[in-house]
């Protein structure tokens, strides 16, 4: 019976040396140009080091217009690929295989982050809400025009050809957690009425249109994608028409040739949200699942066991014990995180 501490093969993932997985954490700690730092280097390195199979960066904004936080890393330049080709290097050298988390933030942001331009989104409406980031209401978007969605693949698609010169082994694209993709996904926000409003067909064409282009060019070892039908935003949170939607969007990324999914949960509860999800998805997919959220060892290993997760991801924990993969195979006890943690890269 495999373990999270075995190694994992697969055709689109390569040899990974074990299935724990560091998932994406914003963490606030890029320059004032938006570029990757040297602590940021030795934060994901420090990781690598302990025996880490595979990390997702936190997430990375595509385009200046994407943005919504402070201080958070972009990747649309050759300059922000060269500082992220050394954390890339630095990684490899502890045979940890890293991808980048791809990132648009769409209304769940304001203009302060995006040079004053106004947010965009499949809605006019704002999200409801202070945004802690400026403590002010999230701002108010414009809804995509039809014919400018193509300009949000293009984003996407320069992004992950930077990532690649910046030598990641793969792009997780953010498509949950409320942001653009997820604006378009959820039909309590999404009240478009054109080819990408409306109906489950048409609230998904913006996620298969684009990771079609992803697939095209980058390949399916290349590309996963993060999605959370179930998960918390100010409480428990599910898409509308949850089963249908997780039939029609999982059988469709399939035909197009995706092979690698990361179902997430934000902070829920893992078997509340997202392990519900996951037994759903199981069914239509036969390839790699990513997941977890603070699952305890045994149950991320009868996760694994049971055929639900071929890899586990783990956050706060590993946010909290840069040693978390020596602490487990030595059954120490980990750090739990608290919230001065957030201010330190360690
Ligand atoms: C500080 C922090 C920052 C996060 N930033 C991101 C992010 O940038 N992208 C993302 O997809 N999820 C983000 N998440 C969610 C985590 O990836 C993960 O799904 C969540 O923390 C649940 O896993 P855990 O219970 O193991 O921490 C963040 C979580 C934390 C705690």
């Amino acid at each position: 019976m495999n373990t999270i501490l075995d190694n994992y093969h697969s055709p689109f993932l390569g040899q990974l040396k074990n299935r724990i997985v560091m998932s994406a954490m914003t963490r606030g700690f890029a320059s004032e140009k938006h570029l990757c730092t040297h602590d940021i280097l030795e934060y994901y390195e420090r990781r690598a080091k302990d025996g880490i199979g595979l990390i997702i960066t936190e997430g990375i904004i595509i385009h200046p217009s994407a943005d919504g936080y402070n201080r958070v890393p972009h990747l649309y330049t050759n300059e922000q690929a060269k500082e992220w080709k050394k954390v890339t290097d630095a990684v490899h050298n502890h045979n940890t295989k890293i991808f980048a988390q791809l990132w648009h933030c769409g209304r769940i942001s304001h203009s302060d982050f995006t040079n004053g331009e106004t947010i965009v989104s499949s809605t006019n409406k704002p999200a409801e809400g202070i945004n802690r980031q400026n403590n002010k209401p999230f701002g108010t978007p414009r809804a995509l025009k039809t014919d400018e969605i193509p300009m949000i693949y293009d984003m996407f698609m320069n992004s992950a050809d930077k990532a690649f010169d910046a030598g990641f082994d793969g792009v997780e694209i953010h498509m949950g957690h409320g942001y653009l993709i997820d604006q378009f996904l959820d039909s309590r926000i999404n009240d478009r009425n054109d080819k990408y409003g409306g109906s489950i067909e048409n609230r998904c064409r913006i996620a298969l249109e684009l990771t079609e282009q992803l697939l095209k060019k980058f390949g399916p070892n290349k590309i996963l994608l993060r999605l959370s039908p179930s998960r918390m935003m100010g409480g428990l949170y599910e898409w509308p028409e949850l089963d249908d939607m997780i039939n029609y969007l999982f059988s469709e990324l399939e035909k197009l040739g995706l092979r690698l999914i990361d179902i997430s949960c934000a902070n829920a509860d893992y078997h509340q949200t997202s392990g519900k999800s996951i037994r759903k998805i199981r069914k239509l997919w036969k390839h790699t699942i990513i997941g977890g959220a603070s699952l305890s060892v045994a149950s991320a290993n009868s996760e694994i066991r049971d055929g639900y997760l071929d890899l586990v991801t783990w956050g706060r924990a590993i946010l909290a014990n840069p040693d978390f993969v020596t602490k487990l195979k030595e059954l120490k006890p980990l750090q739990t995180m608290t919230d001065e943690m957030r201010t330190i890269l360690y």
